[in-house]
């Protein structure tokens, strides 16, 4: 029988989530896991017995049974840790942000290029059911010239989840912005295009923070579209992020991964056939499109395995990526967009100007 791809996770919160993945995978067998908090890691020893626990590092990387180290430590500890594992031979898949700055996540595409080792990064939200649909009617003209976005990810967290590492410039590397609303970054940028220009406000409104808990920005894209971007984490329970792109071919708008608006000025055959639409006209399309992805995400099921979504697709595309010897989906450089966004955002709230990018 081929030898499992042997994986191992360091940072045992979202981390778990990664473990999960590693866990269903067929390709791959959870072989160790890391973490300061030895609790944490025998949580998941319970459920894979022969578990190898970690609280050092450099034990993990050390271990020659390690193929693979997801990266889920605080934000700003990403490419320390990345390079280090690439340093030692390890392919590595990093949580989102890449790290708190661009030349921090320089780091890791550098150290890729230079050990040959592989790095992913986690940007789960492009693996959204809805977002096949919206990428697909951007990339092929469905819905016209794209001119407007607006994006809103008005969410809530309380004061005792800024007690520790979250909310700081120094680990977090910002607030609503940097950790929650940079999934939704790096969505805009991947829907509209190279960013032109950011024009931003930001502030603290509803909790004691040294960053922010609220943005606002105006930004402008090489193409010639605008949008605007909030982001917050004050609104009370935690309301939507909406995601909402507006062309001269039409209109859509989704919450998250629930589709909710799709509204196309003219029926176009050649889009339906090559997406499977079973529609005649635009009505048909837009009953058609909010059946199959207006109910969100859904659960990953045994009755149907394929609908892999969140962190388990990305554990099994990195998996897939060292098996069978190809790139995983998304890249250091392209991960890091987001990262120079987000610290354009903070740059052109604290100087009042508006930050041109080259
Ligand atoms: N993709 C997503 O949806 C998503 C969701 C949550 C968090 N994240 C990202 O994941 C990362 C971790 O966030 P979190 O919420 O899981 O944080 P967390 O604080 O809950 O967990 C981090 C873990 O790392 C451990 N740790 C810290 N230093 C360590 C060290 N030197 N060696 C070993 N273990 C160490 C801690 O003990 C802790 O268990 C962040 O970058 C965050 O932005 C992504």
């Amino acid at each position: 029988m081929e030898k499992k791809i042997g994986y191992a996770v360091v940072g045992l919160g979202v981390g778990m989530g990664h473990c999960d993945g590693a866990i269903a995978s067929e390709y791959a067998d959870l072989v160790a896991v890391c973490d300061l908090i030895p609790e944490k890691m025998e949580k998941v020893a319970a459920r894979c017995p022969g578990l190898k626990m970690y609280t050092d590092f450099n034990d993990l990387i050390a271990d020659p049974d390690v193929d693979i180290i997801s990266i889920c430590l605080p934000s700003s500890m990403h490419a320390e840790f990345a390079v280090k594992a690439m340093e030692a031979g390890k392919r590595v898949l990093v949580e989102k942000p890449i790290d708190i700055h661009v030349e921090d996540a320089m780091k890791i595409e550098e150290a890729r290029i230079r050990t040959g080792k592989k790095a992913g990064v986690i940007h789960q939200n492009r693996f959204n059911r809805d977002m096949f649909p919206i990428k697909a009617a951007v990339e092929s003209g469905r819905i016209g010239k794209v001119f407007l976005g607006t994006f809103a990810v008005k969410w809530y967290r309380t004061q005792a989840y800024y007690e520790g590492w979250h909310g700081t410039w120094e680990v977090d590397g910002g607030g609503s912005l940097m950790n929650q609303a940079v999934h939704t970054v790096d969505l805009m940028q991947w829907l509209m295009g190279d960013v032109e220009s950011v024009t931003s406000h930001i502030g603290i409104y509803d909790h004691e923070i040294d960053t922010e808990d609220m943005t606002a920005s105006l930004i402008r894209f090489k193409n010639g579209a605008a949008a605007t971007f909030v982001s917050t984490t004050c609104a009370y329970p935690g309301i939507s992020t909406d995601i909402q792109l507006y062309g001269t071919g039409g209109s859509i708008e989704a919450d998250q991964d629930v589709l909710k608006t799709w509204k196309m000025k003219e029926f176009d055959e050649d889009f339906a056939q090559a997406m499977g639409i079973d529609a005649f006209d635009v009505e048909e399309e837009e009953a058609w499109m909010l059946e199959t992805y207006g109910k969100g995400n859904g659960p990953i099921t045994q009755a149907d395995p394929s609908i892999l979504v969140g962190h388990r697709y990305m554990v099994e595309d990195m998996i897939c990526a060292v098996r069978d010897d190809r790139d995983p989906a998304i890249l250091p450089l392209e991960a890091m967009k987001s990262v120079r966004i987000v610290n354009a955002v903070y740059e052109s709230a604290r100087t009042g100007k508006t930050i041109v990018f080259d």
